[in-house]
C-alpha cells in the first residue's frame, strides 16, 4: 500500500497518528459546510432520539444536540480513534446524559427495535459492507415513520470519485439512483434525493 493510500485508508477506520489527523479534520472545512447544506433541511423536533451512524470527530453529534436541546444525541463508529473524539468533542452532553457515543459497526446495531426519530449517516455509507443488510439494520432500530438521512460529499459523478475509489479500499462512491435502489429493497418510503449540482454533494431522505 502506498503511503496516499495509507493516510486515506484512515478516512475508512481512523487508526493510530494519521487516524487522529483525520478525525480532526473531519470536524471542520468542507466537511462542516456540507452538514449545514444537508441539516438546513431536515425536521428535527427539540426531544428527539437520534442516532448517528459512523461519527468520525462528532461535530455532527454536537449539531444535532443543538438541533434537539431536550432529546439524546447517540453516536456510534467502529474506530476507537473516532469513538474517543466524539466523546472529547461532546463531553458536556455526555456528563448531562444527553449523548452518549459507543464502539460498534452499523453491520449488528446495538439498540432495540423502534429507538430512534432520526437516523444519520455523514460521508460513511462509502464503507459499508452489504449495503442492504446496513439500511435493514438502519430501518430496524428507527421508529415506524422515523427518518434516515445519508449524505455523501460524492455523487458518484465527480471527477474525483474513481480516484477515491482507488485510493481507499473497499470504497463505493453510490449514485443516487443506485441509494434509491438499495434503500427500497431495505423497505424504506418516501426516498427523496437533493444535490448539490456543481460541489456534487448529495442527500437522500428515507423513511421507515
Ligand atoms: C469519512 S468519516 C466521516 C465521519 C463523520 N460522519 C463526518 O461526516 O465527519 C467515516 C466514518 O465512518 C466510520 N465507519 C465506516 N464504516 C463503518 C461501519 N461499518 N460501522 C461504523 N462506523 C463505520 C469510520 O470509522 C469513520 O469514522
Amino acid at each position: 500500500m502506498g503511503l496516499l493510500s495509507k493516510i486515506f485508508s484512515n478516512t475508512r477506520k481512523p487508526e493510530g497518528f494519521f487516524g487522529k489527523m483525520m478525525v480532526n479534520g473531519m470536524n471542520g472545512g468542507g466537511h462542516a459546510q456540507m452538514a449545514n447544506w444537508a441539516l438546513s433541511s431536515v425536521q428535527i423536533k427539540e426531544d428527539d432520539q437520534i442516532l448517528d451512524i459512523g461519527c468520525g470527530g462528532g461535530a455532527n453529534i454536537a449539531r444535532l444536540l443543538q438541533r434537539a436541546p431536550k432529546g439524546v444525541v447517540q453516536g456510534i463508529d467502529y474506530s476507537t480513534v473516532s469513538v474517543a473524539k466524539s466523546s472529547k468533542v461532546n463531553a458536556k452532553a455526555i456528563a448531562e446524559g444527553r449523548c452518549k457515543v459507543q464502539e460498534a459497526s452499523v453491520v449488528k446495531l446495538p439498540f432495540g427495535e423502534s429507538v430512534f426519530d432520526l437516523v444519520t449517516a455523514f460521508e460513511t455509507i462509502y464503507f459499508w459492507p452489504d449495503i442492504e443488510h446496513c439500511f435493514n439494520e438502519v430501518k430496524r432500530v428507527l421508529k415506524p415513520g422515523g427518518q434516515f438521512v445519508i449524505v455523501n460529499e460524492s455523487d458518484g459523478s465527480g471527477p474525483m470519485d474513481a480516484k477515491w475509489e482507488s485510493l481507499i479500499e473497499g470504497m463505493h462512491t453510490y449514485k443516487p439512483e443506485e441509494i434509491r435502489l438499495h434503500l427500497s429493497n431495505a423497505g424504506f418510503k418516501g426516498i427523496d434525493i437533493r444535490k448539490d449540482e456543481a460541489k456534487h454533494w448529495l442527500m437522500v431522505t428515507a423513511e421507515k
